[in-house]
């Protein structure tokens, strides 16, 4: 089987976890490739559920997971993570690149203090990546060094004035953060030795070998940096192309490149949503699709499947082949709609805007979708191995109405959380 790349296609939280568990199966390592604590990404077999933030959802296959170089890594809590799914019988083979950057406690204060307007995770992300782009941050490598302390306080020291100029220490604090972290980081950097190697070689190799490597990408296409709703996005590259900077992706080497859907849509966090739903429409989808956040476990806003959003997505991220997920909570709601163009200022437009403010201010044109039929775990089963024309008729006919109106097939459908609740087409 050749390489892929998952990626999601909406705002984040589309399944990517579920999907990545499914195909890691066939695959002979798992890399994630952007982003970092932000992530929550759920697996959930044999009745467990298992949420991952950093280790790649391949881990319950005991496939090799690696995180890349363009993941941003909180050491305390990637341990936490290692020891608590450690603590449940599993062996994690996991390999970290030595150039990933590294996220202190000061990057989480910054965030929080900030973080704010966007929504975000808190996780100290932003400043992170904000931080390796000024040149001035830490990577994997320093940690592990024999002179870690040293590093880790001569790099504070291009942080220092601005830490206490924002009043998140005072000078006396700041000097006894230096002594701490120091300390605890270089501590980490031991435990995380022997995981430590050049992770996109790994690749390289495995890849020439003719092994299969399935990549794993965090958050959404619509939170990307660059493409994404900006500034309510993620301070990372969420697109398929980020495989090829963060994860190690070989271009020129075919690769397949799978979007995640929900078959509706969700957003965390602040920014524009055009299809949001409010009231009691949104309160009886939310409940019926649980959801609320993995990581923060903010409720999710919610509304109809944007596929004019989708399509954007679609386009802008190379992706070839879609999973949609949810068809089941779908089928638990009235009224499905899904929104095929924007009008604004009642003219029809024929671009996705870049403007947040331009975003917030579209109207949706909807199409009428006939309700989903519900159907029992046994009658999902009962499908497993059918083609698209076998399945029941509004099912079939929402699928084609996506494919026609994104130009790419659908290729799996998911129907629950676990892993067999998965159809391949
Ligand atoms: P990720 O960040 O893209 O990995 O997605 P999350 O794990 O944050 O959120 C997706 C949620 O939907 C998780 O709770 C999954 O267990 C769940 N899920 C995935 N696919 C399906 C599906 O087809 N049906 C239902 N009902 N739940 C699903
Ligand atoms: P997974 O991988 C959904 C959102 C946050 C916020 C914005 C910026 O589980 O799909 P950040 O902490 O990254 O600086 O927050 O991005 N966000 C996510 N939303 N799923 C995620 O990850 C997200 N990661 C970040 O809610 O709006
Ligand atoms: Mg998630």
């Amino acid at each position: 089987m050749k390489n892929t790349i998952v990626v999601g296609a909406q705002w984040g939280d589309e399944g990517k976890g579920k999907l990545v568990d499914v195909l890691a199966e066939k695959s002979d390592l798992v890399v994630r490739f952007n982003g970092g604590g932000n992530a929550g990404h759920t697996v959930m077999h044999a009745g467990e559920t298992y949420k991952f933030h950093y280790m790649p959802s391949g881990m319950l296959h005991k496939k090799t997971c690696i995180l890349g170089t363009g993941v941003v890594i909180n050491p305390k809590d990637l341990i936490a993570e290692i020891e608590s799914f450690t603590a449940t019988g599993h062996e994690p083979d996991l390999k970290i690149s030595a150039r990933a950057h590294v996220i202190f406690p000061h990057h989480q204060m910054i965030d929080a203090k900030g973080g704010g307007k966007i929504g975000t995770t808190g996780r100290g992300i932003g400043p992170t990546y904000s931080q390796k782009a000024s040149r001035i941050n830490l990577r994997i490598l320093d940690i592990i060094a024999d002179d870690a302390v040293a590093r880790i306080k001569e790099a504070l020291k291009d942080v220092r004035e601005m830490l206490i100029a924002d009043a998140l220490f005072s000078a006396d604090e700041f000097a006894a953060y230096c002594e701490s972290v120091s300390s605890e980081y270089a501590e980490y950097g031991k435990n995380f030795k022997p995981f430590v190697t050049d992770t996109e070689d790994l690749v390289r190799v495995a890849t020439i070998a003719g092994k299969s490597v399935l990549f794993e990408g965090a958050q959404g296409t619509l939170l990307d940096l660059n493409y994404g709703t900006y500034p309510f996005v993620t301070s990372s590259a969420t697109l398929a192309a980020a495989a090829f900077v963060g994860g190690g992706a070989i271009p020129g080497v075919p690769i397949r490149i799978l979007g995640i859907t929900k078959a509706y849509t969700t957003r965390v966090g602040e920014g524009p949503f055009p299809t949001e739903l409010d009231g009691d429409a949104a309160v009886n989808l939310r409940e019926a699709g649980h959801e609320y956040g993995a990581t923060t476990g903010r409720p999710r806003r919610v509304g109809h499947l944007d596929l004019y959003a989708l399509r954007y997505a679609v386009r802008i991220s190379g992706i070839q082949e879609l999973a949609m997920t949810k068809i089941d909570t779908l089928a638990q709601v009235d009224n499905v709609k899904v929104c095929t163009a924007y009008k604004i200022d009642g003219k029809r437009i024929d671009y996705f805007p870049a403007d947040a403010p331009t975003l917030e201010k579209v109207e949706p044109v909807y199409t009428d979708i006939e309700p989903i039929q519900a159907l029992t775990k046994e009658e999902w089963i009962g499908l497993q191995g059918a083609s698209k024309d076998q399945l029941p008729p509004s099912i079939k006919n929402y699928i084609k109405f996506i494919e026609d109106f994104v130009e790419i097939p659908i290729t799996i459908l998911s129907h629950g959380p676990e892993r067999n609740e998965t159809i391949v087409f």
